[in-house]
């Protein structure tokens, strides 16, 4: 058995200490999870931490990540398992011509011929993992009624082996952006987090932690601005990730302000749209530029 967490303020601060700064209801929804074993669903726009959460709760389990980075089209043959069709063959035809199918048969349908998916590898893992089924939007229907029976079970059936059961639960996170409706049938089996885009102190802190050189007056003009340009309808606002990279730009930079011009010239850090650009450039770069905003 692993180590499992003793509350939830030692998931907030074991997260803290892997570099993932949690919001209020994440350490909580993290620390049922693992007591409880349920699978988490973790849903929110694009770059607020969704799967950086995974891997900082690996991390502080001391449990190995394993990653299923779902898709359109994603089936069975590559999330479970496949048979290694060429080991298979080659297998077949170094054997004798006297050899009946039956040994043959009993032979290429064993574990040293199958390829283990993550789901797979999930599930059969004698230590316990964390697993991450990453944008499961991305994937069909058809593939999510597969997955629930996973998650129900923790079994996997294999009809030339047999079944295969989870000796160790995993810790299991699902990631959506929201691209369609998840159904209702998977939902009732998760428990469920909406990561949004951080209050003004949270995200001042997790820039701090990113960029800690960049001056405080700098982050903290930096993080207004951020949640200005949120404000604005825009087809991409700049998510935690777009805050980050823009801290660490400025500070590469030498900036000590963000005025109209240091805005303007690093905009396209933030804001990654034709249309955007114009927008943003108008409604906060006149803002800067008048005495009243610094
Ligand atoms: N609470 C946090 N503490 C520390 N860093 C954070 C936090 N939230 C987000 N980040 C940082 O923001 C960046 C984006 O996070 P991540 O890639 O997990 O986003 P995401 O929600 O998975 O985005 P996408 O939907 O595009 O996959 C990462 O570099 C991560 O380190
Ligand atoms: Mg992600």
């Amino acid at each position: 058995m692993a180590a499992q967490p003793e509350s939830v303020h030692h998931v907030a601060a074991g997260l803290r200490e892997q570099g993932y700064l949690p919001g209020e209801s994440t350490a909580l929804v993290a620390y049922l999870a693992a007591r409880l074993g349920k699978p988490i669903l973790v849903e929110g726009p694009a770059g607020v931490g969704k799967t950086e959460l995974a891997k900082a709760l690996a991390k502080y389990l001391g449990r190995e990540l394993i990653r299923l980075q779902c898709y359109e089209g994603l089936d069975e043959a590559k999330a479970l398992y496949e048979w290694n069709y060429r080991k298979q063959l080659l297998r077949i035809q170094t054997e004798a011509d006297s050899t009946g199918w039956e040994d043959v048969q009993d032979d290429i349908f064993g574990p040293e011929f199958l390829l283990e998916r993550p789901l797979m590898t999930a599930i059969a893992s004698p230590e316990p993992v964390v697993l991450l089924i990453d944008e499961i939007d991305k994937t069909d229907q058809e593939f999510e009624a597969m997955l629930l029976e996973v998650l129900s079970d923790f079994q996997i059936s294999i009809p030339e082996l047999g079944r295969i059961e989870s000796r160790s639960h995993p810790v299991v996170l699902l990631t959506s952006n929201n691209t369609r409706e998840l159904t209702e049938a998977l939902k009732r089996r998760c428990l469920y987090l909406w990561l949004d885009y951080p209050s003004l102190e949270h995200e001042l802190e997790i820039v701090r932690m990113h960029a800690p050189d960049l001056p405080e007056t700098v982050a903290a003009k930096l993080v207004e601005i951020i949640a200005m340009v949120r404000e604005l309808d825009l087809k991409k606002p700049p998510s935690i990730a777009e805050s980050i990279d823009w801290a660490r730009a400025l500070l590469l930079l030498g900036a000590q302000d963000i005025d109209e011009q240091t805005f303007r010239d690093t905009l396209s850090i933030i804001v990654k749209h034709r249309t955007d650009l114009d927008i943003v450039a108008e409604r906060v770069g006149v803002k800067l530029g008048s005495p009243l905003a610094s």
